[in-house]
C-alpha cells in the first residue's frame, strides 16, 4: 500500500477508504442552476461503516455517485484508498449496489452475480463455487437460471447485492440497497451485511431513508440537509457490533438511544414533531 498523503489519511494516519474534501456539486439545468452539494468534507476509514441519511433531494445519491466516479465534483476532490476516484473506478476497487438494481437483462441471475468475477478472470470452477455461495447468502439459489425480468424488485435488488459482494471488495458503495425488500428479508440482509463486513473488513458508504437501519448498521451516521445539500451533523454510534450479538442489538437501549440521536439531528433547526419528509422512522 502506498504511503498516505495527509489529505487521504484518516484520523489515525492510515490510508482512508474514502476522502471527500471541500466538494461542491452544481447541476446546470434548463430551469436554472441546482446546488446539489456544498462544502462536503468526509473521511471514511478503512473498515468503517458510514450511512448517509437526510430528506429526499439532499444529495445523498449525488455524493455516492461522485465517490464512484459516475459524475465529477464542480469543486473539491474525492479520493478512494489514496487514489483519484477515476483510478479507483478503473481498478474496480469497490462493489456497487444502487437504488435501481442495474442488472443486465440478457444474463441469468447467476451470470449477473458472476460478472465481476468474469471481468477479473476468475476461472470456471472457482467462479461457480463463489456464485453458489453468494446466491445462497441472498436466498436465491432456486433462481440461478432465471432472468432479471422474471424476478420481483426485491429479488433483483438481492441479485445486485450479491454481485457487489462477489469479489469481497474493501469498499462497498450502496444506495438504498434494501429499499425494495420486505421487512423480514431486510433485517436478514442487514445482519448478513454486518457479518460480511466483520469478516472482510470492508468499509461501506450506505445511503438509507430508514433511521433504525442507519443506526443498526453504522459506526457513524452522516445527517444531511437539503438546498443546498450539506452535512448537518455526524452522529457516532456506540453499539456492540459483535456479529454473535447482531439480533439482540435491535432490542437494546443503546440502539433506541441511537435512533433518538439521529432523529434529533435530522430535526435540528426545524422542530417538526413527526418524521422529516422522505425519512422513515421504521
Ligand atoms: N443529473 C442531474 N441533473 C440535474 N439535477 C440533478 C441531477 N442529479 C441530481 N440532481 C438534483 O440534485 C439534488 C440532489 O439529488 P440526489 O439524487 O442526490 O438526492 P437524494 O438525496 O439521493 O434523494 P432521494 O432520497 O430522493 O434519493 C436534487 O435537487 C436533484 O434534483
Ligand atoms: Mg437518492
Amino acid at each position: 500500500m502506498t504511503q498516505p498523503t495527509e489529505s487521504t489519511a484518516d484520523a489515525a494516519g492510515r490510508t482512508a477508504a474514502v476522502t471527500v474534501s471541500a466538494v461542491d456539486k452544481t447541476f446546470d439545468t434548463r430551469s436554472g442552476r441546482v446546488d446539489a452539494l456544498t462544502a462536503i468534507d468526509l473521511t471514511v476509514s478503512a473498515g468503517e461503516f458510514v450511512s448517509l441519511i437526510g430528506p429526499s433531494g439532499c444529495g445523498k445519491s449525488t455524493l455516492l455517485r461522485l465517490i464512484a466516479d459516475l459524475d465529477q465534483p464542480t469543486a473539491g476532490s474525492v479520493s478512494v484508498f489514496g487514489k483519484s476516484a477515476k483510478q479507483a473506478r478503473l481498478d474496480q476497487d469497490y462493489g456497487i449496489a444502487f437504488q435501481q438494481a442495474g442488472l443486465l437483462p440478457w444474463r441469468t441471475v447467476a451470470a449477473n452475480v458472476g460478472l465481476p468475477l468474469e471481468l477479473h478472470g476468475v476461472s470456471g470452477g472457482d467462479r461457480t463455487a463463489r456464485i453458489t455461495e453468494l446466491l445462497e447468502m441472498v436466498g436465491l439459489t432456486d433462481f440461478a437460471d432465471r432472468y432479471p425480468d422474471q424476478l420481483s424488485g426485491g429479488m433483483q435488488q438481492r441479485v445486485a447485492i450479491a454481485r457487489s459482494l462477489a469479489e469481497k471488495p474493501d469498499l462497498l458503495l450502496m444506495d438504498e440497497p434494501f429499499g425494495a425488500l420486505d421487512e423480514m428479508t431486510r433485517e436478514r440482509m442487514q445482519t448478513e451485511l454486518l457479518r460480511i463486513c466483520a469478516e472482510t473488513g470492508a468499509a461501506v458508504v450506505f445511503v438509507t431513508h430508514s433511521i433504525p437501519e442507519a443506526v443498526y448498521l453504522s459506526d457513524r451516521v452522516v445527517v444531511m440537509s437539503p438546498r443546498p445539500g450539506r452535512i448537518q451533523q455526524i452522529v457516532p454510534m456506540v453499539l456492540n457490533r459483535d456479529p454473535a450479538h447482531a439480533e439482540a442489538l435491535r432490542e437494546e437501549r443503546a440502539f433506541f438511544d441511537g435512533v433518538t440521536a439521529v432523529r434529533e439531528a435530522l430535526h435540528a433547526g426545524s422542530p417538526v414533531p413527526t418524521g422529516a419528509r422522505g425519512v422513515e422512522n421504521r
